[in-house]
């Protein structure tokens, strides 16, 4: 039997989940009580019809909208600056987050600096935030970050080339949507990145040395139902099932994380995308295999049960062969959806190797790593990323 540490759950006051769930938001925003929102959102959801679709059901409610149309994709300290100045010179009195994880995380970077002031450097690393946030509403685009359901805000430092990972018990939305409608119109690519995003929240949490019962239940799901619905959903973005499973699981694997924790792959992926710009997922899921065969012996039990999960056939083996399993289904999920290595993002290895350390050291200072269940050190991060290569 575990034994388990003593836990806390974060998580939204209010959930809507499923298909054409937004149509509930009018009804959510009355019970608010406030009359103008900062919209937070990129130019793909107005293009889309999403930011319209939006606006008319926060109208129906009784709510002005200012509409924060151009964010950045992983934004910056800059942009939530920006959009400070517009919350306040609007004389807003709640955020709204519409789209993947860059404006969700932009609303409550935004969020924070609303009622606690400074910088949003301040409150880089865990439970900074005194203050409790504005009514913040994240409606979720992608079936990835989860952030529609986190503590988390990730936010680039413009100055030091470093993601910083904001985390505290204020930051989780006051509601939370996530409707799969929205998700039919993303592109392969984003659905494959945000997918093995959602995966690696899962697999992380349920290996953390912070994992806990509820949050294993929620990983451990939603570990099987990408393993089910994630190559579906990228072969046929109108696969409305797939769709619907994958958007289940990015929320599950959400609730998970935001309250186990993600562990080394998250901790390493946040350098290559600080300096090189790749997204999100990308750099999640060029680290992923090379993170399982480097922790499965740690915590072979649970590696079996993220084999299982993945569906492989475990029959006759050691405890410590089935949990091998669990590498070689990722990577074999990665392959099946063309996830490149770092070579095939067209990073100039030169350049990588330069930045090594630097990546290795960040790492280490975010934290993430220390929940890992194979201990590490700079050293062994230097090693695991010229494996990744
Ligand atoms: N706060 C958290 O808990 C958390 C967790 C993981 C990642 N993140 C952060 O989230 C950011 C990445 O978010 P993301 O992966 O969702 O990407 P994103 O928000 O940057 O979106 C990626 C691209 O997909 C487009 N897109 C989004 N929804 C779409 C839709 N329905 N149809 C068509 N196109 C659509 C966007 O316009 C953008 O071009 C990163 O900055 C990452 O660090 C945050
Ligand atoms: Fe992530």
């Amino acid at each position: 039997m575990y034994f388990y540490r003593n836990a806390e759950m974060h998580m939204p006051q209010t959930l809507l989940f499923g298909q054409n769930s937004i149509n509930a938001l009018s009804s959510e925003v009355k019970k608010l009580g406030k009359k103008k929102v900062l919209f937070v959102t990129d130019k793909v959801m107005q293009q889309a019809g999403y930011v319209e679709k939006v606006r008319k059901l926060l109208e129906e409610a009784g709510v002005d909208s200012v509409i924060l149309p151009d964010v950045s994709g992983e934004p910056r300290d800059i942009d939530v600056e920006k959009g400070l100045k517009v919350y306040k010179e609007s004389n807003c009195d709640f955020l709204l987050g519409l789209g993947g994880g860059s404006p969700i995380d932009t609303a409550k970077a935004i969020g924070i600096l609303a009622t606690n002031g400074g910088k949003i450097s301040d409150y880089m690393g865990a439970d900074k935030v005194k203050n409790p946030l504005p009514p913040l509403i994240a409606i979720a685009t992608t079936a990835g970050t989860g952030s529609e359901v986190t503590k988390f805000t990730i936010i680039a430092d413009t100055k030091n080339d470093v993601k910083m990972l904001i985390g505290d018990s204020h930051i989780v939305p006051t509601i939370s949507i996530s409707d799969p409608m929205f998700t039919l119109s993303v592109p392969p690519k984003t659905t494959a990145a945000t997918g093995i995003d959602a995966f690696c929240h899962a697999a992380e949490a349920y290996t953390s040395k912070k994992s806990q019962p509820l949050t294993d239940t929620l990983a451990i799901s939603a570990i099987k139902l990408i393993s089910e619905n994630l190559r579906q959903a990228w072969c046929n973005g109108n696969n409305l099932e797939a769709r619907t499973n994958m958007m289940l699981a990015a929320t599950q694997a959400g609730l998970a994380f935001s309250n186990a924790s993600v562990t080394l792959i998250h901790g390493m992926s946040r350098c290559i995308g600080a300096i090189f710009h790749v997204p999100h997922g990308i750099s999640n899921a060029v680290l992923l295999p090379v993170w399982a065969e480097f922790t499965y012996i740690a915590n072979p039990e649970k590696f079996a049960d993220i084999a299982f999960a993945m569906g492989e056939n475990l029959d006759g083996l050691s405890t410590l062969d089935a949990a091998y399993k669990a590498y070689e289904a990722m990577k074999r999920l990665c392959k099946d959806i063309e996830i490149p290595s770092i070579e095939g993002l067209g990073i100039n290895k030169d350049e990588f190797e330069k930045y090594i350390s630097k990546m290795a050291h960040d790492a280490i200072v975010s934290g993430s790593p220390g929940n890992n269940a194979r201990n590490v050190n700079e050293e062994t991060i230097i090693e695991l990323y010229k494996k990744a290569w």
